[in-house]
């Protein structure tokens, strides 16, 4: 017998329902700003567990968990927790600084656990390329933290690009800015070297480069010239510092502030970015994609966090005539934060692949890492992606 609509829908409700019989085990390496993110977010899921969690600093890990009443066993390190087989850990959150991200994902791979990993996947393209040695390996799976790819406009901006209405893409210009918005609200991980090893860069600038790599399916990146400079986070003056008390940050900034870049892709494709934690402006400009066929504008926004700022517009030819076409915005059902949660447990439960890959994340990080060589030798230089 033929299904009618009414049994489809049913059937695609009950896909919905989570299977509850096995509870996932996590453990959050971590557990800073973000980890609260997480945290909160995995509460919510019924087929979860967080059984653990550490952190470098004493005794921050037992108040994280004590603030959400949870009874975690609480580690000084990641390695302490990871050799702890006893916890039979299925996934970990890593919610660490920059720098420590690829330590912390390969070491959780060769123990055979599954990784969602913040943003941006690390500091260097070396690291990016042992994280993807180390999964391979492993067989288990690695999602890079990019929530605004499940926002519905950014959905939208992939679908306006396949649908070929764009025609052949030759020209892109992406990125964004905030006029004063270093962030160090909660001290100076984002700031020192030895913790960020990249600023705004890496920051915002993975979700500048994503939002529209994404949308035109990650060609390979192939050579750069770029600039980064550091004139506010410097400045004991700099208005967020005296605002919030710390004038001494200013001595301990040691990353991009601003960064901008020339690059080429596979395909033929030139993209211009620019990224800004703090500038003399209240945007650097829209994203923009150009196509042979239509031309795509995407509104930024004002404190730059890798989202849809408006609704979009595309420009065509109808029959001859200018057109423009005005693609309002679209509400996501539900919250970024815990879409991007839920799709990693989702992935890891149907045996899919991660949600956002590392194979293309790649990518991403080998741009931002060839930004920075360029930036530091002060010449346009070829983009080498080591072999994994
Ligand atoms: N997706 C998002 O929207 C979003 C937002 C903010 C931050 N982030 C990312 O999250 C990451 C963390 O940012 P944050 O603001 O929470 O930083 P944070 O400095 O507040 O917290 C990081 C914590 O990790 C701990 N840590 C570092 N290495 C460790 C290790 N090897 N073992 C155990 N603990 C370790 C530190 O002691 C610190 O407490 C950054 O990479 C950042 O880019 C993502």
């Amino acid at each position: 017998m033929e299904k009618s609509n009414l049994d489809l829908f049913k059937e695609v409700q009950s896909n919905t329902v989570i299977d509850t019989s096995k509870k996932l085990r996590i453990g959050i390496i971590g557990t800073g700003w973000i980890a609260a993110a997480h945290m909160e977010n995995y509460l919510k899921q019924p087929d979860v567990q967080v059984v653990a969690g550490c952190d470098l600093i004493e005794g921050k890990a037992e108040a994280f968990f004590k603030e959400y009443g949870i009874q975690a066993k609480c580690y000084r390190s990641h390695k302490e927790m990871l050799d702890d087989e006893s916890l039979q850990l299925d996934a970990v959150s890593v919610c660490t600084y920059n720098r420590t991200h690829a330590e912390c994902t390969i070491y959780a791979l060769n123990k055979g656990i599954h990784v969602l990993l913040e943003k941006p996947m690390c500091v260097t393209i070396d690291e990016a390329a042992e994280i993807v040695k180390a999964e391979k390996k492993s067989g288990k799976i690695v999602s890079v933290g990019f929530q605004p790819r499940l926002d519905e406009n950014m959905k939208m901006i992939k679908k306006i690009v396949e649908s070929g209405k764009l025609g052949k893409i030759y020209y892109i210009q992406t990125g964004g800015g905030r006029r004063r918005g270093i962030p160090t609200p909660f001290g100076t991980t984002f700031i020192e070297d030895a913790t960020a090893g990249l600023g705004a860069l890496g920051d915002i600038g993975c979700y500048s480069l994503d939002m529209v790599l994404n949308a035109i399916g990650y060609p390979k990146p192939l050579t750069v010239s770029g600039y980064k400079s550091n004139f506010f986070g410097t400045r004991a003056d700099y208005s967020n510092y005296v605002a919030s008390g710390h004038p001494e940050y200013a001595k301990k900034f040691e990353v991009d502030d601003f960064a901008a870049a020339f690059i080429r892709l596979e395909g033929d494709i030139v993209l211009d970015f620019r990224i800004a934690w703090a500038m003399n402006l209240d945007t650097p400009g829209d994203t923009i994609i150009l196509g042979t066929e239509g031309g795509l504008r995407i509104p930024s926004t004002e404190c730059w966090n890798g989202s849809v700022g408006g609704a979009m517009k595309l420009y065509h030819e109808v029959c001859g005539a200018q057109t423009e076409t005005e693609i309002p915005i679209i509400k996501t059902k539900g919250d970024l934060f815990e879409l991007k949660i839920r799709s990693f447990l989702d992935a890891i439960k149907n045996g899919t692949p991660a949600p956002v890959g590392t194979s293309q994340i790649l990518y991403n990080q080998a741009i931002i890492d060839g930004i920075f060589k360029s930036a530091e030798l002060g010449k346009e230089i070829e983009i080498v992606i080591p072999k994994c």
